[in-house]
């Protein structure tokens, strides 16, 4: 029989991409998904269970009928902007209902978990790239409530002996080469399915936060890696702790960083679209350049980003993109 996953969250945007690649690779993925922010129809693998990780004795009757042998945790909220105007709905789905999911699986002697955690966490970064050894400093409440968990998980594992691996995702992007699944969210805030947005003509410009940072072209540089590369990590991650290793903490990015300017240039040849391209006030809490080694995972776990290159991500993204447009009508939402 194959081991079952429970995916918290993976009607979401990372967690679809999870569940099918843990489909693919002969898991069963459990997904579970309160349908805030997912979509039953990206949930197409394995089971769903509609469920709030808030309802301890659900997560744990789910944990016993389905003999999970792992937890995956996508669920949270992240819009950084959000955090800071109200903190508590972050303290509470972030960390209470993180730690009612612990809670649930202490209770029936469930110990894998694995778990999104963010760059948000280092905060303003001393240097780059970001290593997993830099201070964990964050500067909102939303990489403060990712921060809150490492450190229940550590805890935890010394207390309990829960073990786990801490993935902290630099910018995820791009969609399911296959046009499967994309990135769905609402309100979208993210640039690039924004910018993606433009160009396919449903929305007039995308506004560029800040050109006056220290960067080369003065404009906010990120690390963009793909959805489908951090869904792999999470399986390597899984195996890893399957075969008995030891909790971790992970980057994930590719170690190479686009300006908001690269990233709408790459649009624009991409799309062949002019994408106007306004500039704005920066965005409050908005780091300059985010970049981070993911050196210890490759060398530790093997992980090798299958699709690094901006223009991948952004091509992904595009045909994504694009079958919304058909599923909207030709003028798009
Ligand atoms: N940006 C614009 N215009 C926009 C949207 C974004 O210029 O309309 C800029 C941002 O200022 C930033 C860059 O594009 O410089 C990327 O912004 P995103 O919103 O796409 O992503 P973030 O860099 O804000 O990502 C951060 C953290 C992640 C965290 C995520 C949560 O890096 O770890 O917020 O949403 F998970």
């Amino acid at each position: 029989m194959p081991e079952a996953v429970l995916v918290a969250g993976g009607a979401g945007y990372i967690g679809s991409h999870a569940a099918k690649l843990l489909h693919q690779r002969g898991f069963h993925p459990v997904v579970v998904d309160n349908l805030v922010c997912g979509h039953r129809s990206a949930a197409r693998w394995g089971t769903f269970v509609e469920a709030d990780l808030a309802d301890r004795d659900q997560i744990q009757a789910v944990l016993l009928e389905h003999r999970i042998r792992a937890v995956m945790h996508f669920a949270a909220h992240a819009y950084v902007g959000e955090s800071v105007r109200d903190p508590a709905k972050y303290y509470r789905n972030n960390v209470a209902n993180t730690l009612s999911l612990l809670e649930a699986m202490q209770a029936v002697e469930s110990d894998l978990f694995l778990f999104s955690s963010s760059c948000a966490t280092y905060g303003e970064p001393r240097e780059v790239p970001i290593a997993e050894d830099h201070p964990q400093s964050p500067i909102n409440p939303y990489g403060r409530t990712k921060l809150v968990v490492e450190g229940m998980l550590r805890d935890f594992e010394t207390a309990y002996g829960m073990r786990h691996v801490s993935l902290r995702y630099f910018n995820a992007a791009g969609a399911d080469p296959d046009g499967e699944l994309g990135e769905d969210h609402d309100p979208e805030t993210h640039l690039i399915p924004l910018v993606l947005e433009v160009a396919r003509g449903a929305r007039p410009h995308i506004a560029v936060f800040g050109t006056d940072y220290p960067t080369p072209d003065g404009t906010c540089v990120r690390d963009y890696i793909h959805v489908s590369d951090l869904a792999e990590a999470h399986v390597l991650a899984l195996e890893h702790l399957l075969a008995g290793g030891e909790s971790r903490s992970y980057n994930l990015g590719n170690g190479a960083g686009y300006s908001v300017r690269q990233v709408i240039e790459g649009a624009r040849r991409l799309t062949g679209h002019p994408i106007p391209a306004l500039e704005a006030r920066r965005r409050w809490g908005d780091p300059a350049t985010l970049v981070g080694s993911s050196e210890k995972i490759r060398r530790e776990l093997g992980w090798t980003p299958q699709l690094p290159g901006l223009d991948t991500i952004l091509e992904t993204a595009w045909r994504w993109e694009n079958g919304k447009r058909r599923a909207a009508g030709p003028l798009g939402r």
